[in-house]
């Protein structure tokens, strides 16, 4: 486990590069070479899938390739990435050891194929796995230009086999100690569930049991620890073959809403990384959401994925161009300028590379579509090519900022993967998006408002924060409410919301209505939750405006908080809907129902003007334009986005330089045409 983060001294431009492809074709490999200089490009990340080009035949290995790949790259000055490849496996492996297929939820194990779909928990598996990755580290460990581990890829899925659900038992073992501590906690009197032996507990599977919620849930922090653990295991083989490289793995976000990937913790895995990396695929240019709602989303997830180690990222994977499995019938290609901007918005919020999936189109497979540097015409005078080359430029300009955290935030979003496992079990479904769309809304507002955010997970030390959002904190520990109670105690204030603290961490419900913690700390309790249907129209009466309330709308009653906002229909109306508690040195505040954006941005505008929070920005833009800003070793750049689609004006109150153009930009207004961005250093 590791707590330390590992810093870079040079921004990273790279991506995936599969010579193993082009073994055959030594010119296409001497091309890459003179193309990776023209394009800027410092480090490429190999091997990711490159196990049967290693090792065609169990016992028969083929390094050759691979040593030039690396004096080929270490000629013209580029680090290697290198990927430990279980990601996919090689077709003798599963035919001579069938063990190391998945098994699916039907219990149906798989046929040989395909990828990322191997049995986490087989010792078969992790013992082929830990043999290469003790070669590859053998091997390669003390080369002078091996920069990082990347440890397999995309890390996802669960196997549903004996062994599988044997390591579940025994991982319920070492949670419950006994079976009438797990019954209890999964409640099985309910439909005579009870367990007598451990033998009779399984995985939930959809002709078993899939209604539990703490089996549910369980199931979840199982995969998600079994999965950290296959990890762990392939790192040691690679300390153990004698290298001490740093090391990661790419984490995901699915596209469309940019959630973190669902089914490992990354709050838990990023312990374990010496940086987090993770693969970006927002659908930019699509018509389901205009190009500001996706930067906006964008940004919130990078804060996220920053706030894993509060600490700088790399993106490890990006479209150059389009992206060939968006679910739209149709792919975009980012029309001319947009790689710059969309590149260095990832900078923006932390990540100290830039780099893309992938190198070189591949002739076959299901990705030869997929946008790369360098596409299928070979040529580097394609537009795609050259934008490439631009964003390599502007590395090159930006790079008083690497290694520079971010200052921290004086506003907080916490986000809890454990919360979106239990909400996955509730009738009220699928909250667990709803949960992230809640938090994407006041993150909007700041967001718009050039006001630093940190999204955190649970267990951050929230001290130093002026503000922290929690909402809809289904599933509360007394961990955490004893944590918010004290942070609010102390000066802090808080601001929690509709559905916090129905379940335990065992996903049983909270019994007498309400926390006793919560009640005392927000000064209010629930009475009733009504969940509403998409025409269901009720409104809250705020500061002399109504607002529109959908999807969740509860009724509380005041406990010592007083009601700052009223519902006015429905037989609640009249009823506290916004509620407000001074609580110890702090201000606790309580948000009963769903409400519009309009009414986020009336709220939080006056928490903002309450606490005196500052845009960090010194250029005021209209709030369609994002300015974030990084540190330098002596002093800041402001990034200036621009996702509209057209040009637009922005104030520049305190002047620097533009690194991007290299000139002065003096104070006043300046146009910043459409995908048009400038980093202001001053
Ligand atoms: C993922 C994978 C890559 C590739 C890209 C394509 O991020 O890690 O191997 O499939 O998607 O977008
Ligand atoms: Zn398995």
């Amino acid at each position: 486990m590791t707590e330390t983060v590992w810093q870079l001294d040079h921004l990273l431009h790279g991506g995936d590069y599969y010579p193993e492809q082009w073994q055959a074709d030594p010119d296409i490999l001497a091309q890459d070479m003179a193309y990776m200089q023209e394009a800027k490009i410092t480090t490429a990340t190999v091997g990711v899938f490159a196990w049967s080009a290693l090792a065609p035949r169990e016992g028969e290995w083929h390094f050759a390739w691979l040593d030039q790949v690396f004096d080929q790259l270490a000629a013209i000055g580029v680090n290697v990435i290198l990927a430990t490849p279980s990601g996919a496996k090689p077709a003798w492996l599963a035919r001579r050891y069938p063990s190391v297929l998945r098994t699916d939820e039907n219990g149906q194990r798989q046929l040989y194929g395909e990828r990322h779909n191997h049995c986490l928990t087989d010792p078969v598996y992790r013992r082929y796995v830990a043999e290469i990755d003790r070669r590859l580290a053998d091997r390669y460990g003390q080369r002078s230009n091996l920069l990082l581990w990347h440890i397999s890829n995309e890390y996802s899925g669960a196997c549903y086999c004996d062994q599988c659900q044997a390591a579940f038992r025994d991982w319920l073992k070492q949670r419950y100690g006994n079976l009438a501590a797990l019954n209890e906690a999964w409640a099985t009197t309910f439909w005579s569930h009870q367990y007598d032996d451990w033998a009779e507990v399984t995985a939930p599977m959809p002709s078993g049991n899939q209604t539990n919620g703490g089996q549910n849930v369980d199931w979840q922090r199982f995969v998600s620890a079994q999965t950290i653990d296959f990890y762990d295991q392939e790192v040691k083989a690679v300390r153990a073959g004698g290298s001490q490289a740093p090391v990661t793995t790419n984490f995901m976000a699915e596209t469309g809403d940019l959630l973190p990937y669902h089914q490992v913790d990354y709050a838990a895995f990023a312990k374990h990384v010496d940086v987090v990396a993770w693969d970006a695929y927002p659908g930019w240019n699509e018509p389901k959401a205009s190009n500001c709602q996706v930067a906006m989303k964008n940004a919130f997830i990078n804060d996220y994925f920053r706030g894993l180690k509060q600490a700088n990222f790399l993106l490890m994977e990006s479209a150059p161009s389009l992206t060939n499995w968006h679910p739209n019938d149709r792919v975009r290609a980012k029309r001319p300028g947009q790689l710059k901007l969309t590149s260095l918005q990832f900078l923006a919020h932390g990540a100290d590379s830039v780099m893309y999936f992938q190198w070189r189109q591949s002739r076959g497979g299901w990705e030869k579509f997929h946008g790369a540097v360098v596409g299928h015409d070979g040529s580097d005078q394609q537009r795609v090519f050259q934008e490439v080359s631009q964003v390599g430029q502007c590395l090159t300009q930006l790079q008083s900022i690497v290694g520079v955290p971010r200052a921290r935030a004086k506003v907080a979003i916490l986000f809890d993967q454990e919360n979106v496992w239990h909400m996955a079990n509730t009738p009220f479904t699928p909250l667990n998006r709803r949960y992230w769309h809640a938090l994407q809304q006041q993150y909007q507002y700041f967001w718009e408002q050039d006001i630093p955010v940190d999204v955190l997970p649970p267990d951050a030390e929230l001290s130093g924060y002026q503000l922290v959002f929690d909402l809809m904190a289904y599933a509360t520990s007394s961990a955490l409410e004893a944590k918010l109670t004290k942070f609010v105690r102390a000066g802090g204030t808080l601001v929690m919301g509709y559905l916090s603290a129905l379940v335990d961490t065992a996903d049983r419900a909270v019994l007498g209505g309400f926390s006793p913690v919560l009640r005392e700390l927000l000064g209010i309790y629930r009475l009733e939750v009504d969940s509403l249907f998409p025409e269901t129209v009720n409104t809250v009466a705020y500061r002399g405006q109504q607002y529109q309330v959908t999807d969740t709308a509860e009724v509380i009653t005041l406990t010592g908080a007083v009601s700052l906002a009223t519902y006015t229909a429905d037989f609640y109306a009249g009823t506290p809907a916004v509620t407000y508690h001074s609580f110890g040195q702090g201000h606790a505040y309580y948000l009963a129902s769903h409400n519009d954006q309009a009414f986020s941005a009336a709220f939080n505008a006056q928490l903002v003007e309450d606490l005196g929070l500052a845009r960090v920005a010194t250029i005021k833009a209209d709030p369609t334009v994002s300015v974030q800003r990084r540190a330098t070793a002596t002093g800041v750049v402001d990034f200036v986005l621009n996702f509209t689609d057209a040009p637009r004006a922005v104030i520049v109150n305190t002047g620097g330089v533009d690194l991007l153009m290299g000139h002065q930009i003096d104070p006043g207004t300046q146009t910043l045409a459409r995908d048009g961005v400038m980093a202001i250093q001053h």
